[in-house]
């Protein structure tokens, strides 16, 4: 009998695009595996659940990406080569820093006469130099590839053809899991293909368990990699409870676990032996560090010291 996961590809149609993304990821992790390169698979930013094929509407949630997106510039600078799988349209890492408003607060206008010119403020430039200057060091050496998703089916096909790419790199590689993936889902068979006429009663949606795909990434995909799982809860009381049981059940290495509140300040690091806090200090947040620094710094050591353990 198919697993439930197995169900799910089963009934779910790749998106329009995968075989292109199938493609880059091919090229991006042979090449980068020829070097023998550390490699980290970022996921980031929230899945949908569309309520119709033909989709007006569907299910969300409140990801923005900036985990995901901060993360991926901090492993960059760990030497890592970065697979950034994101939700479309969520942070990216580097223009996430001139997202809105605080782009256009960095420029200055002159005009003078027929002329216009555009300049950057020069408070601006101290803040907009080393990031342009990472940002182009990354593109230039080929040590980013986007793939983006937006609906939980595109992020289950995804996945799995980034772990296929992955399985070459055996303990070189790591799975950051950042993204909020949608726990319930509408059965492609349940769906109506056009939209929801709202002329007559209020529809009855019946969602259903998406199937974790932690199971079969961990034994299956990608057996030897480092997998690192995060956790989010709104009650502190069961936030260690459940990162244990995912760790006990799917058997990887680690969960970060993260209150909805306070994600931006503090995480905790669950290991099949112990658990420690890493906290930001208020001091550390006026100085403008961000959490991610600590947290990719602490994965990147975790990931060392499991590499030094394993042969492959
Ligand atoms: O984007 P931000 O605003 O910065 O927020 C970051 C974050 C809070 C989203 C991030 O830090 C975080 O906690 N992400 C995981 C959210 C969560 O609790 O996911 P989950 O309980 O649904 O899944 C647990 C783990 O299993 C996750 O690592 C997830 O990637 C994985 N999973 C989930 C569903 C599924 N079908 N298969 C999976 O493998």
């Amino acid at each position: 009998m198919a697993s439930h996961w197995e169900e799910f590809y089963a009934t779910h149609l790749p998106p329009t695009d995968f075989e292109d993304n199938r493609k880059l990821l091919q090229e991006f992790c042979e090449r980068h595996n020829k070097r023998n390169e550390k490699i980290v698979l970022v996921t980031s930013g929230g899945t949908t659940v569309p309520l119709e094929h033909n989709t007006v509407r569907f299910v969300d949630n409140f990801s923005a990406g900036t985990r995901g997106a901060a993360s991926a510039e901090y492993f960059l600078e760990h030497a890592y080569v970065v697979i950034f799988m994101h939700r479309l349209k969520s942070l990216e890492p580097f223009t996430r820093h001139f997202n809105g408003q605080k782009f256009m607060d960095m420029l200055e206008l002159y005009e003078r006469g027929p002329n216009t010119n555009i300049t950057v403020k020069p408070d601006s430039v101290d803040v907009l130099a080393p990031i342009l200057a990472s940002y182009k060091a990354a593109q230039e050496n080929g040590r980013i590839l986007y793939v983006n998703f937006t609906s939980v089916s595109d992020y289950f096909w995804l996945l799995r053809a980034a772990c296929e790419c992955l399985s070459q790199f055996g303990s070189r590689a790591l799975l950051y899991l950042a993204a909020a993936v949608s726990d319930f889902y509408v059965p492609s068979n349940q769906m109506p293909t056009h939209k929801i006429q709202s002329g007559s009663a209020a529809p009855n949606i019946q969602l259903q368990l998406v199937p974790k795909l932690l199971a079969p990434l961990v034994s299956l995909w990608v057996p030897h990699a480092f997998v690192v799982s995060f956790k989010l809860e709104t009650d502190e009381s069961i936030l260690i409870t459940k990162a244990r049981e995912a760790l006990n059940k799917y058997k990887h290495k680690l969960v970060i676990g993260n209150m909805l509140q306070t994600r931006r300040t503090k995480v905790v690091f669950v290991t099949p032996d112990s658990s420690y806090e890493v906290v930001l200090s208020r001091e550390q947040m006026l100085n403008g560090m961000e959490i991610e620094d600590v947290i990719v710094r602490n994965v990147a050591a975790n990931h060392d010291e499991y590499r030094k353990k394993f042969k492959y």
